[in-house]
């Protein structure tokens, strides 16, 4: 394509050095006891870490002297989790989270990559505040890839400098918060992110099916007296999408999916060997708008929470591969944002630090006994899930999406074998905890699980061989 069909490129972009944390010394972890899970099976080993990398898997691996020894016994020993969907808050909402707060929710979480979403202030649509994140991120407690605006300052008229961000390994690019609502625009968008080798994900919601609605439109909304955002106001934009996917042969994403015909959708246009990919949060195979009932804000979510029958739907299509990752959408605020009326308050809820228990309380139980269950949906889920098939859908199939896997130059979703990465984390799946709000590594609190038990946790998160995270504590 010549140059003057990309006026976005500009010369004089520099792409900043993301070195490794500078506490990455040539240490030695023995993580012990555990059985390692990745993409290429399961078995009972210890795993030596040496540096940054993966020095050994094998049974009964010795620890010279000095080593620091963690204990996995009952635990799974997996690729560390990498999340799609994170709003770190940074620039401009730095009250609610920012990039090193954000970083230690996730390694807390047993993340060691997040992405972080460009709805910031100002927002990520330029090269200059994507290289002000991704240097944030140097030093912090996972990696912090970026996403970039699709348009210019997220306003879906023009499209951003979407060629200087991909010059700074910018791999995403969404709007979210709001979807493009101006086909035209998406089509155009899809056709240089088809150009550049990038990926354009969509938060589906058409803004004037949705306008004014604080909560899925339903028969509980109808009973609460509370204006709701239809299914279709997701659904049409995912249609749309994929007929733009099939115009212009790009890649698209679709972001926190949660209704049964996106899930329908989706897999129709797999089916037909279309290049979409799929993700659900945590909150959405977990929670329904029954949830609603008590007014409380902190279940006021964009896409708001679905019924029993959108969450059944959402289980069976990550059990059958329609969806490709759980992604966290991580959306902390502070209280004054969420302290306040439905109708003021902000959406969003806090997920990275609660998403392994919730994902297997909704897709692994009985391992992991039903932590995240809501009771209507119980009765007609998918059978569990294996364990691997679950951290996949948090681990390498996510970091695929994101480019971040060591065939495409990345260090992020395994296999754990010598000479990896030591980019790791240890769950422990049966391991019964309280959420306390207070205790999150997050700044913000604005947690729907407050108070509630849940089965499952992450015990050690090792980012670049450094143990950022033992046993359930953050390091640093
Ligand atoms: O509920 C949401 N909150 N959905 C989004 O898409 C954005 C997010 C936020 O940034 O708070």
């Amino acid at each position: 394509m010549p140059d003057r069909c990309r006026p976005w490129i500009r010369s004089g972009v520099t792409v900043p050095e993301v070195r490794a944390a500078p506490s990455a010394k040539r240490h030695t972890v023995v993580i012990r006891g555990g059985t390692v899970v990745d993409a290429t099976g399961e078995r009972r080993a210890d795993v030596v870490v040496s540096g940054d990398q993966v020095a050994a898997v094998g049974e009964s691996a010795s620890a010279p002297p000095g080593a620091t020894v963690l204990d996995a016994g009952g635990c799974w020993v997996a690729p560390g989790l990498v999340d799609l969907h994170t709003h770190l808050r940074e620039p401009g909402d730095e009250d609610a989270e920012n990039v090193e707060s954000g970083a230690r929710a996730a390694a807390c979480g047993g993340y060691t990559a997040v992405l972080a979403m460009p709805n910031t202030d100002p927002p990520i649509d330029s090269a200059a505040v994507a290289r002000e994140v991704l240097e944030l991120g140097v030093g912090a407690a996972c990696r912090v890839a970026v996403a970039g605006a699709i348009t210019v300052g997220r306003a879906g008229q023009r499209l951003a400098p979407m060629g200087e961000l991909a010059a700074l390994g910018v791999r995403i690019f969404t709007d979210d918060g709001t979807g493009v609502q101006d086909v035209g625009v998406m089509r155009r968008a899809l056709e240089y992110g088809r150009g550049l080798g990038v990926t354009l994900a969509q938060h589906c919601e058409d803004a004037a099916l949705a306008a004014g609605g604080h909560m899925h439109e339903g028969a509980w909304s109808s009973w609460l007296g509370v204006p709701g955002r239809p299914a279709e106001a997701e659904e049409v934009m995912v249609a749309r999408d994929i007929a733009l996917a099939r115009m212009t042969g790009a890649r698209i994403h679709f972001l926190h999916l949660s209704t049964a015909r996106s899930m329908a959708l989706v897999a129709a246009a797999k089916a037909e060997g279309l290049a979409v990919s799929a993700e659900v949060a945590p909150h959405h195979l977990s929670l329904t708008d029954a949830e609603m009932a008590g007014y409380d804000p902190l279940f006021k979510v964009n896409p708001p929470l679905r019924t029993d029958a959108d969450v059944v739907a959402a289980r069976s299509a990550c059990a059958d591969g329609t969806v490709d990752a759980v992604a966290t959408d991580h959306a902390p605020h502070p209280p004054e944002r969420k302290d306040t009326t439905l109708d003021d308050a902000a959406p969003g809820m806090l997920g990275l630090e609660t998403a392994v228990a919730v994902v297997l309380g909704a897709l692994a139980a009985p391992v992991a006994d039903g932590g995240g269950r809501t009771g209507g949906a119980g009765p007609r889920t998918p059978p569990p899930m294996a364990a691997r098939d679950v951290l996949a859908l948090l681990s390498w199939r996510p970091a695929r999406i994101a480019g971040l896997t060591p065939d495409q130059g990345g260090d992020q979703g395994g296999p754990i074998a010598p000479g990896a990465a030591a980019n790791l984390c240890v769950i422990d799946p049966t391991h019964r905890w309280q959420v306390d709000p207070v205790r999150l590594a997050s700044r913000s609190r604005n947690t729907p699980w407050a108070g509630r038990t849940l089965t499952g946790r992450v015990r050690h998160t090792l980012y670049r061989g450094e143990p950022v995270v033992v046993d359930a504590e953050a390091q640093r």
